[in-house]
């Protein structure tokens, strides 16, 4: 099994360098990949760092010379970079798309995201790699590798939902930033952030799907014990969007001006749709407060409890009763 995940690995480490040279040294990655990447403001470093790169506009560029190079159609499959046909010849998976390779925690290439060009509604986005020995979608954060060490540092990870916002973000010098990238946060992803910081920031797209999203992430990564902030952007804004409008400098000043404790976040959602009516604020109160139940730590709680009680002018009394309801449901 280690053998096969290592062939795999081969074979998408030597992908990733075949979409960077096709980027770099062909005509046509040039035209029209490179001059994409240019026009969102990527910068060369960026692109370069992060192993950016364009597959050719053809059936099977990638795969002819990955069987030419002796790479074996098993892995390529496998991988996910060929598609068979039913003759049995490989076609290639990503065709016309510039191409953001995902990188494991040591930084072996294990799969890809391709963003198509087109502007055609019936063309999705995004094309993924599909699950594989190397690759749970469900495990991997977008960007990781490369923000490990600020992570750290910095004792604090900022997460976003796409590859664009990571390496704009990146770009801006903001260097502890991940994307759950296709996928919804899960548990598993959480660990992985826990295991350098214990402290999370949410910077998700300005729309309604990205304050639904936001709202459940706050929800389980409160549940594995970490701590969540959340900083919205103004509707039809990402992260990406966002930095490129207004520069870096004032990119940064809105995180740190805009940084809301999870509690105020998720308050001021719910109070804006419950509006003045009474019981629909009693149910606001109720759903801060449950999601303050999931806080495994009972000090950092009853903490939460209490800001809650300000804010929200009710006594602490009525919300520790309501929290010690939820505790025994729980168990
Ligand atoms: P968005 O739709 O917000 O895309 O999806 P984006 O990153 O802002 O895309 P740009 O700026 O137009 O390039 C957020 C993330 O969800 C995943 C991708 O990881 C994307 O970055 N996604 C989105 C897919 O996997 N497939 C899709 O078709 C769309
Ligand atoms: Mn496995
Ligand atoms: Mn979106
Ligand atoms: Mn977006
Ligand atoms: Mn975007």
């Amino acid at each position: 099994a280690e053998n096969r995940r290592e062939s795999l690995m081969i074979v998408t480490g030597y992908a990733a360098k075949f979409f960077q040279e096709s980027l770099w040294d062909t005509e046509e990655g040039k035209n029209i990949g490179l001059s994409y990447f240019k026009e969102r403001g990527f910068s060369n470093d960026i692109i370069k760092k992060f192993e950016l790169g364009y597959s050719p506009d053809q059936w099977e560029a990638f795969s002819s010379a990955a069987e030419k190079a002796g790479y074996q159609p098993e892995f390529m499959l496998e991988s996910g970079l060929s598609v068979k046909r039913e003759n049995g010849t490989l076609y290639d998976r990503y065709r016309g798309r510039v191409m953001f390779p995902i990188h494991s925690f040591t930084g072996r290439v294990i799969a890809f995201g391709g963003r198509t060009l087109k502007s055609d509604k019936n063309v999705p986005k995004y094309v993924n790699s599909p699950e594989s020995e190397i690759y749970h979608k469900s495990n991997v954060l977008y960007g990781l590798f490369f923000a490990k060490k600020a992570i750290r540092d910095f004792d604090n990870c900022y997460l976003v939902e796409g590859y664009a916002d990571v390496l704009s973000v990146f770009q801006a010098g903001i260097e502890n930033v991940v994307a759950s990238s296709g996928t919804s946060l899960t548990v598993e992803q959480i660990r992985l952030i826990g295991r350098l910081t214990k402290n999370i920031t949410i910077l998700y797209d300005g729309d309604a799907a990205g304050i639904k999203a936001s709202l459940r992430g706050l929800d389980l990564i409160l549940e594995e014990g970490l701590n969540v902030k959340v900083v919205s952007f103004p509707d039809g804004h990402d992260p990406d969007s966002y930095v490129r409008q207004v520069g870096s400098t004032a990119f940064k000043q809105h995180i740190e001006q805009n940084r809301q404790d999870f509690i105020l976040y998720k308050t001021n959602i719910l109070l804006k749709d419950a509006g003045t009516d009474p019981i629909r604020r009693a149910e606001v109160i109720r759903e801060v407060v449950e999601s303050i139940a999931k806080i495994p730590d009972s000090i950092k709680a009853s903490v939460f409890i209490r800001e809650c009680s300000h804010q929200m002018q009710i006594e602490e009394r009525v919300l520790l009763t309501e929290l010690n309801k939820m505790r025994l449901n729980k168990s």
